[in-house]
């Protein structure tokens, strides 16, 4: 069953869904018996509405032809990995190198996938020039608001998600430390970064965007805080990045994550917001064996399923293109595999799942309905348990 309600639905979506209309009538006209190549996940992403993306590497691996095809085949989205991070793409207080970002869009563009843009103010990969300095309040928002203005600015009317600010609040009760929280305040630079977004690019949704959301805790619980805050003040935000960099043993039952992410993406829903999945991945301690493949592609399964029957989810990214490009290796040593594609690019367990899900996805189950108690009923009545079951 195609959705319709996706806000990214495309000319690209909906030519994904011809081409597999017009395969499917082709056979079954009884053209020429000759093996039709499965449908790519692109395509079948592109049959439900949802945008699938990828992380996208800077050079050498972007000039890899192997990795552009199957990035380009297999994603209707991408998002530049680290290119348009502050130190990157600012090196210099007055230099700007936008060289690679503008490679990556300049690719996703020749084949019609969509970008997010990521980030505009984060506490990692920033520049020397910047984290070393001492900024007085009004500086400080000098430099974001020209960052902004010259990033946003750039690639306005190409993006459709800005990750403007990232991973905002910190692990106990204090902000996370940045270049801004210290100079311009908290939550305050958040407010100064999403007005100067909305201007620099009126076309892009603005998103908030962090880790750990996923699924309840208190943390989340902070996040949805701070958000709440943004939009009581009227500070233009269109919806909330769940990173999702999850792991083999992240759903203890088929349906924990699945009902924990529409849980979360429901508070927001009730705030007029958008929810993406932007980082996914799911890491395996190393060397992964065939059990902890099979529950990889479960996690898979259980997240994608969530952003199916979210009203408002409809773009899932993953944080590399196969795992040979994914950074959990380097990050957090001795785990890896997290991605569907394996290091020479062939499907892996999670990617037959996700595959399977887009193409026959289950219906979401009707709204829980309660029997109001009749005065003569002793026994309570009965009440069904909600089941997001797939
Ligand atoms: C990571 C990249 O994947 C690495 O290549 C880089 O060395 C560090 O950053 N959350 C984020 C992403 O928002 O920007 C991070 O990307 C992963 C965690």
């Amino acid at each position: 069953m195609a959705r319709s309600r996706g806000r990214h639905r495309t000319l690209t979506s909906v030519a994904g869904s011809l081409a597999l209309l017009v395969g499917t009538v082709l056979v079954g006209a009884g053209a020429p018996a000759q093996a039709q190549p499965p449908p790519t996940l692109r395509e079948l992403a592109a049959a439900q509405g949802l945008h699938l993306g990828a992380a996208v590497a800077g050079p050498p691996t972007l000039a890899d032809p192997t990795y552009r095809e199957v990035l380009t085949r297999e994603f209707s989205m991408g998002t530049s990995e680290n290119d348009m991070k502050w130190g990157p793409i600012h090196p210099a207080p007055d230099t700007y190198a936008f060289a690679n970002a503008d490679a990556q869009a300049a690719l996703l563009a020749d084949n019609a996938m969509a970008m997010r843009g990521h980030n505009l103010a984060w506490h990692m990969q920033n520049p020397d020039w910047l984290t070393s300095g001492t900024w007085t309040r009004d500086e400080a928002i000098g430099l974001l608001e020209d960052h902004i203005d010259a990033v946003a600015g750039r690639y306005a009317g190409r993006i459709v998600e800005w990750d403007v600010v990232n991973e905002a609040v910190g692990l106990g009760d204090d902000p996370w430390p940045n270049p801004w929280s210290a100079s311009i305040g908290y939550p305050d630079y958040l407010d100064v970064a999403f007005h100067r977004a909305r201007l620099a690019d009126p076309s892009a949704q603005l998103f908030y965007n962090d880790f750990g959301i996923e699924l309840a805790n208190p943390r989340a619980d902070a996040v949805y805080d701070l958000v709440r805050g943004m939009v009581g003040r009227g500070v233009p935000i269109d919806g909330v990045g769940f990173q999702a960099h999850l792991s083999v043993d992240s759903c203890p039952t088929p349906t924990s994550c699945t009902d924990g992410l529409l849980t979360e993406m429901a508070r927001y829903e009730a705030l007029g917001l958008q929810v993406s999945i932007t980082e996914l991945d799911v890491a395996i301690p190393l060397p992964a064996d065939a059990d902890e493949l099979a529950r990889q592609a479960d996690v898979y399964r259980q997240v994608v399923l969530a952003c199916l029957w979210a009203p408002n989810c409809d773009t899932v990214v993953l944080w590399g293109v196969s795992d040979a490009h994914s950074w959990i290796p380097g990050f957090r040593p001795g785990w890896g595999a997290a991605l569907l594609l394996d290091e020479q690019y062939q499907p892996k367990p999670a990617y037959d799942a996700v595959a399977a899900l887009l193409a026959d996805p289950p219906a979401l189950p009707a709204p829980t309905t309660t029997v109001p108690a009749s005065p003569t009923t002793v026994a309570p009545a009965a009440q069904v348990t909600p089941a997001f079951t797939g």
